[in-house]
């Protein structure tokens, strides 16, 4: 199994395997990505993963050649 280190919104880099889930490892590192759904169609799950709008509920943490990703929230209504 392949890891890749991944960069969170609130600054933690934590090392990830590849092909897990992005709501279940996001609140492990302390993130609390917002969800509707969870089917794939409302988009409040939607977080930037190197700058490529994702859909987390219906994602995994993919592999990436450079062996890091960054997270970002894509839009935060709230702030
Ligand atoms: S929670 Fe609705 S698209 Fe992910």
């Amino acid at each position: 199994m392949s890891t890749i280190s991944v960069r969170w919104p609130n600054g933690r880099i934590t090392t990830e395997t590849v092909g897990s889930d992005w709501l279940l490892r996001a609140s492990k590192a302390g993130i609390a990505i917002p969800t509707g759904c969870l089917g794939g169609s409302c988009g409040a799950c939607e977080i930037e993963v190197n700058g490529k709008v994702v859909r987390a509920c219906i994602s995994t943490i993919p592999g990436s050649k450079s062996g890091q990703l960054s997270v970002e929230f894509s839009t935060d209504p709230h702030w």
